[in-house]
């Protein structure tokens, strides 16, 4: 959150090798059996059908674009040169997270997290979109996930984006023996055109939700 009690702008992008220990982070604080390094070590270097994403926050923790800019003006010899570009910063914050694994047209989401701290604010729904965008983009027809029968705030989201229950998988989390309820949507006809309409119409900021 910047001071004015507003989020940071958040920018999605591909996740890398780099992101992965703040990665971590969030996936430990969601979820009752996150996964381990090794697992998204394997998804971004190993598995040709995996496409994951952060949520970067604007603002960098620890050393940032101004403070590399002013530590290059204490050197006298770049005084009469143009200021060298900032290089890549790997503090920005990890907001959140996604992926999904491309199987012959169909996607199937295989996790999305926020951070407690950004929840409500928007950012899920901007990961869960550009999950759907690059699925479009590779020619998905459909698009699957399962998710906790007591996860109303998950559900809630895909819903909004025309995700159907269509299934329940009995006792699927190996933590409490909790069902899982499948969900799909077809991403045939206009439905890129209607996802952004949605995305486009939602307030910028936090919500409060009941
Ligand atoms: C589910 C999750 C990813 C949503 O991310 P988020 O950033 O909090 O959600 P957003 O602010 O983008 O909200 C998007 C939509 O989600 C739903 N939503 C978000 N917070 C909600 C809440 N507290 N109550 C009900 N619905 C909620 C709404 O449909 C909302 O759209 P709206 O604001 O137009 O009503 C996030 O809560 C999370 O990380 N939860 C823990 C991990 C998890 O359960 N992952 C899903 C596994 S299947």
């Amino acid at each position: 959150m910047n001071g004015s009690g507003r989020p940071s702008a958040i920018q999605v992008v591909s996740m890398t090798l780099e992101d992965i220990p703040r990665v971590l982070v969030v996936d430990q604080l969601s979820f009752p059996l996150p996964w381990s390094s090794a697992t998204y070590r394997y998804e971004l270097t190993q598995n040709a059908n995996s496409h994951f994403f952060v949520a970067l926050a604007e603002q960098a923790r620890g050393a940032s674009a101004a403070s590399h800019g002013r530590r290059a003006w204490l050197n006298p010899a770049n005084w009469f040169r143009p200021a060298p570009p900032a290089p890549p910063d790997p503090n920005r914050p990890v907001a959140g997270y996604s992926g999904f694994w491309y199987i012959l047209d169909e996607a199937h989401i295989s996790t999305i997290a926020v951070h407690p701290d950004w929840r409500g604010q928007g950012v899920g729904e901007h990961l869960f979109v550009a999950m759907l965008e690059k699925a479009l983009d590779l020619g998905a027809v459909s698009a699957t996930l399962e998710v906790r029968v007591s996860n109303e705030r998950a559900q809630k989201l895909y819903r909004k984006y025309a995700f159907e229950a269509v299934g329940r998988r009995k006792r699927y989390y190996r933590d409490n023996g909790e069902d899982a309820l499948l969900m799909t949507a077809e991403l045939k006809g206009g439905y890129r055109e209607t996802m952004r309409r949605l995305f486009a119409a939602r307030p910028k900021g936090a919500r409060a939700h009941s």
